[in-house]
């Protein structure tokens, strides 16, 4: 035997914080914000463990229980108090969204991101305007040019309330341009934009569909959100946010996809985003609650994974309880 490489000599405590090659901060984490303006007091979300949607009023309260665990950014979805065809809840100035951003960015200093989307917002629950013919037509779509409009209203709405960063998640051709030629002409060039990019018509979704109450009524998300099936599809994605202007791009989900945020790491320079979404917090919970994984363990073994695979910022229902263990 003559072994003269042993990599478990640097596996000492002593050595491992010396050698590791991944670190994981509060600072990289974004924490997901659930405001409810038909709710009165908090209410637990059933599928999300530890998670709520609050009031209005509760909403800087929230925020400031996040940014005592050392986590700066939230990002906030929310649940308007009427929903319509069009989604016009979701630019009105007096929306919830923006609301709670005004309150948010006047009593601290949260970044704050906002996500930018309808399908929270219109009646039929998809992201964007739907076609007449819609509930029959198996091939069901959003009206993606009209859609554009909405979208950038919604973002500049989002800006005048006092939003740090938006963040586009509709999966709309065009949904990066139209918001920065939106946000540049109402004197917001300094907004960036955080666009999910690469974002797969995915079941993990899930719990967040109960939580944000954005299921579609009918059909599903296929015609818009990509194939989990598709790798070269999601550079071809990313470079076409990246020719309209995004500043920072979002591979979602996270987990099942770290090929995607690796390629996408080494294709392009901009920072690089993971959500770790609904479906696997969910996952972890249901699993830990049976006794079979242990939750703190392997929610930082995923978050972990994700800055290891290339992302920069990883958006997380995990950030308070990860971040108070760092
Ligand atoms: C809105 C949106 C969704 C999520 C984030 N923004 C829902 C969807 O696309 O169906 C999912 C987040 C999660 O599952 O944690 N379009």
């Amino acid at each position: 035997m003559n072994l003269s490489d042993r990599p478990r000599r640097l596996r000492t405590d002593g050595v491992r914080p010396l050698v590791s090659e991944t670190r994981l901060e509060a600072t990289d984490l974004v924490a997901p914000v659930f405001v409810d303006a038909t709710a009165d007091e908090r209410v637990p979300i059933e599928t999300m463990p530890g998670h709520e949607r609050v009031p209005l009023s509760e909403a800087v309260a929230r925020v400031r229980e996040v940014l005592e665990t050392g986590v700066e950014a939230v990002m906030l979805f929310g649940i308007p108090e009427s929903k319509d065809e069009r989604g016009t809840r979701a630019w009105a100035e007096d929306g919830v969204v923006q609301e709670a951003t005004r309150r948010i960015t006047a009593e601290t200093d949260a970044y704050v991101i906002t996500d930018v989307c309808l399908c929270e917002y219109t009646s039929h629950g998809h992201c964007g305007v739907l076609e007449d013919h819609a509930r029959e037509d198996p091939n069901l779509t959003v009206r993606n040019d009209e859609t554009l409009d909405l979208l950038s209203k919604i973002a500049v709405s989002h800006a005048e309330a006092g939003a740090d960063m938006v963040a586009p998640s509709s999966m709309t051709d065009g949904m990066v341009g139209a918001i920065r030629e939106g946000l540049d002409d109402a004197g917001f060039e300094s907004v960036p934009i955080m666009s999910y990019a690469a974002k797969y018509e995915s079941a993990f979704y899930g719990p967040f569909r109960d939580a944000a109450d954005g299921a579609p009524a009918f059909g599903d998300r296929r015609h818009y959100q990509m194939d989990p099936a598709n790798a070269r599809e999601a550079l071809r994605e990313v470079r076409l946010d990246v020719e309209q202007g995004a500043d920072v791009l979002m591979v979602k989900p996270a987990l099942a996809y770290l090929d995607i945020v690796r390629a996408v790491r080494e294709e392009f320079d901009h920072p690089v985003a993971a959500y770790n979404v609904s479906g696997e917090y969910a996952m972890l919970h249901a699993a830990a609650e049976k006794g079979w994984v242990d939750l703190e363990e392997t929610a930082y073994e995923s978050l972990v994974s994700m800055k290891r695979a290339g992302a920069d910022l990883i958006v997380t229902y995990f950030a308070e309880d990860v971040a108070a263990r760092l």
